[in-house]
């Protein structure tokens, strides 16, 4: 991990009015590193993006690109070069393709927006094909991409993913998640999360697991005998075991 990691996150904590779902959160993502943040049903996995992002307020510390985040400031983490694509696959059904990209890319300079408009195609040729069409007529897969799609049209320098497999087909899943390492190979850093653990440690360096509100593991996806870590993790198990065994 270098000195001065692209986003380092310390004493972070998050809840919904007066519930406290995150607590003590700490956690780091190199610049081009690819990290999975792994948990069950409920953990805290979402309103960690969303603390992240901006969309919802904490406290602690937020350092991302060598300068500390504002706290529920999302325009401040858009402008640093966060992109958060929420769970679910918002698109504007009613929209062309393209202009849903031309959207996510509002308030770049023109000549900017339609070249990384077609960057962010790129990385998709199924809906690059349909770049005319309204977005109600793609599939579940599609729609998904074009979510993805409309976080890279910012060019961020870390994109954050909700649960981008929700709801898709295997194979759909592995087109989804090749734009993780594609990215990744771009130099783009990506915090995913996912459920499917297998899919997700494929396609990352690095591992957060996160059980009821805390950090409950870390690990380089490279480990032996990651999945049962994980699973111990999850129902509290070995939560305080060394890292590295
Ligand atoms: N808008 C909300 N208001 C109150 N509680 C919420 C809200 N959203 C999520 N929660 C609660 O916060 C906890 C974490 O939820 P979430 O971050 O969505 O988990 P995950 O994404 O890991 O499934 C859950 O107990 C959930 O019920
Ligand atoms: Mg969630």
């Amino acid at each position: 991990m270098p000195a001065d990691p692209l986003l380092q996150v310390t004493g972070l904590t998050a809840g919904y009015g007066k519930i406290v779902v995150l607590r003590d959160i700490a956690l780091t993502i190199g610049a081009g590193e690819a990290v999975a943040l792994l948990g069950p049903n409920g953990a805290g996995k979402t309103t960690l993006l969303r603390a992240l992002s901006g969309l919802l307020p904490r406290t602690g510390q937020v350092r991302f690109g060598g300068q500390e985040l504002p706290n529920a400031n999302p325009r401040a983490s858009v402008a640093a070069g966060m992109a958060h694509v929420v769970e679910g696959h918002r698109v504007f059904t009613q929209l062309s393709v393209f202009d849903n990209l031309l959207l996510a890319g509002y308030g770049l300079p023109r000549a900017a927006r339609d070249k990384q408009v077609q960057e962010a195609l790129a990385f998709f040729p199924e809906i690059a094909a349909k770049r005319n069409d309204k977005a109600v007529t793609l599939s579940g897969g599609q729609q998904q991409m074009l979510a993805v799609a409309q976080g890279l049209v910012a060019k961020p320098r870390l994109l954050m993913l909700d649960e981008p497999s929700a709801g898709l087909s295997p194979v759909l899943v592995d087109r989804v998640l090749a734009a993780v390492t594609q990215l990744r190979q771009g130099g783009t850093a990506v915090l995913l999360v996912e459920q499917l653990i297998e899919k997700a440690v494929a396609v990352v360096d690095r591992v957060y697991a996160l059980a009821r509100g805390a950090i409950v593991l870390e690990a380089r996806a490279s480990e032996a005998d990651l999945a049962n870590r994980l699973e111990r993790a999850y129902f509290g198990e070995g939560a305080h075991a060394p890292l590295d065994a």
